[in-house]
């Protein structure tokens, strides 16, 4: 019986619908295997699309010859696909022919292991609609046939990429409906976050990637190590990034290792941290330089996935945010007379002579500092001593009302650390005694100038002299006075 057809040759199958139904791939330059082919109908197209290679198999030697006839540019064997020809192939058919073998799934894997890296198989498959993971027995007009279920058929595939592409030409008769599916072989997938520095997408590459376990190779990261010698990458790629890391921010950086042509070298990088398994990149990569990124990993045999979001990037330049900040600071210095009305001065008293011998710091309070009803002031800081000062002393205060002693009695290792370079490198009798203070000042007492000073043994050495002076008036100007001194320049 007829079954392809041709013009001028009526087929129980209606070929042409059925070869729009496939939705086969561009065959340019493609190696394409047709199993079962009957009399070549699908051979013949793919020769007509540019295939550079065109093979169809079937056991029947009359439809061989007749394909043979039809398309001699093919080449056609009559053989069974019990044994399949050597090599591979980048689209494979196997239509209305699956329920025909006696091992359905093991064809299949076959058929995979036939096919490139890249390609496709093409199936049409008639699909029960029981549920289940089953095989089910039709009986047709012709015969009786296993064929799968949905739940089969995702069994047979789970190894694979494969989508239901949708229905195929029904022939008359059909118990079941024949669909279409394609099969391609699983790659690794490389999810790509590429956006700007801020857009997110380390927090998606956290929520999402690091609790599903993928894991996420971060390209800052890897900037980081290459400049620190991990990683074996190549001396112009080590050299650009080690000079650039510490003196560009990372979307110069990054912008010149693209543009100098290291998109290669950084895809096999990442894909070398995940185990050229699946990962995701979290990685600054410029608009313009995306779609090299993506060929770079497909040419590694990655599956890749842009992951875009619509949020433009919520991070500010970093030459915007400080000139907001010098605007900031000019308004400040502008209106803050505007609001305050006390603040201490302090002024610093020491004699130079003390200078060599002795060294000191108030962290608080510290000059300008504005007062706001407060009953007490913190006073807090430290004081070493050198040579002939290296002795047991104190922190005094004088007012009008007398003078108040205060211990030394703070340990304070981060002023070892800045002074002597060190807790172990300081002198014994700055390790074994404090050098910090802190105490608290009535505010009132600040009214007039508080000495603050160190008691060496029974000697007074004046620091600092401390008093509150009376800022402007609390009271804002008008609307009228602001505009004046604006006009007029004043701050
Ligand atoms: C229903 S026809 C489909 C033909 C063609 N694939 C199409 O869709 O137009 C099934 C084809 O499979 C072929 N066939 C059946 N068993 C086969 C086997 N073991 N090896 C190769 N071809 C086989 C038949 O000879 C027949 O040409």
């Amino acid at each position: 019986m007829q079954y392809q057809s041709f013009p001028g040759v009526k087929g129980g199958s209606r070929s042409s619908e059925k070869l729009a139904a496939l939705r086969l791939p561009p065959f340019t330059g493609k190696r394409f295997l047709d199993v079962g082919c009957n009399e070549g109908f699908f051979c013949g197209y793919a020769a007509f699309d540019g295939a550079k290679k065109v093979l169809g198999i079937d056991r029947s030697a009359v439809a061989i010859s007749r394909a043979k006839k039809r398309f001699p540019e093919c080449e056609f064997l009559a053989q069974s696909w019990d044994a399949l020809p050597e090599g591979t192939f980048d689209v494979i058919t196997l239509l209305s022919a699956l329920h025909y073998a006696e091992d359905q799934s093991g064809l299949v894997h076959r058929l995979m292991e036939s096919l490139s890296d890249d390609g496709v198989l093409v199936l049409e498959i008639s699909i029960a609609p029981e549920s289940g993971d089953e095989w089910i027995k039709v009986k047709r007009s012709i015969d009786e046939r296993f064929f799968p279920t949905r739940g089969k058929l995702g069994s047979i595939l789970r190894d694979y990429a494969w989508k239901i592409i949708g229905h195929s030409v029904n022939q008359a008769g059909d118990p079941l409906q024949r669909y279409v599916v394609h099969v391609r072989k699983l790659k690794p997938y490389a999810y790509l976050l590429m956006g700007s520095p801020g857009s997110g997408k380390t927090t998606v590459s956290r929520h999402l990637f690091q609790q599903a376990k993928v894991p996420v190779v971060s390209g800052d990261r890897t900037y980081l190590q290459v400049s620190q010698g991990k990683h074996e990458v190549s001396e112009a790629l080590r050299a650009l990034i080690s000079e650039e890391f510490t003196t560009a921010s990372i979307d110069t950086l990054t912008r010149k290792l693209f543009i100098d042509g290291f998109v290669e070298e950084l895809a096999a990088l990442w894909s070398h941290q995940a185990g050229y398994r699946d990962f995701a990149l979290d990685s600054f990569v410029p608009q313009e330089h995306r779609q090299s990124v993506k060929d770079a990993l497909e040419a590694l045999g990655y599956y890749s996935v842009e992951i875009t979001s619509e949020n433009p990037g919520r991070l500010i330049p970093a030459k915007t945010a400080s000139t907001r900040a010098m605007d900031y600071e000019k308004h400040l210095k502008t209106h803050r007379a505007d609001v305050f009305e006390q603040q201490i001065v302090v002024t610093r008293t020491m004699d130079k002579q003390w200078a060599p011998s002795l060294r000191w710091h108030l962290d608080a309070p510290v000059s300008g500092q504005w007062l706001a009803d407060e009953p007490a002031v913190k006073v807090a800081g430290w004081a070493i001593g050198f040579n002939d000062c290296q002795r047991p002393m104190q922190v005094y205060t004088k007012t009008s009302k007398g003078r108040q002693l205060y211990p030394l009695d703070r340990p304070r290792n981060d002023v070892l650390n800045a002074v002597f370079g060190g807790v172990e490198a300081s002198p014994d009798f700055w390790r074994q005694h404090p050098c910090g203070f802190g105490f608290t000042l009535e505010t009132a007492l600040l009214d007039e100038n508080v000495e603050l000073g160190i008691m060496l043994e029974e000697k007074e050495i004046p620091l600092a002299r401390m008093k509150v002076e009376a800022g402007m008036d609390r009271k804002a100007p008008s609307f009228g006075e602001r505009l004046i001194k604006r006009i007029s320049g004043a701050s």
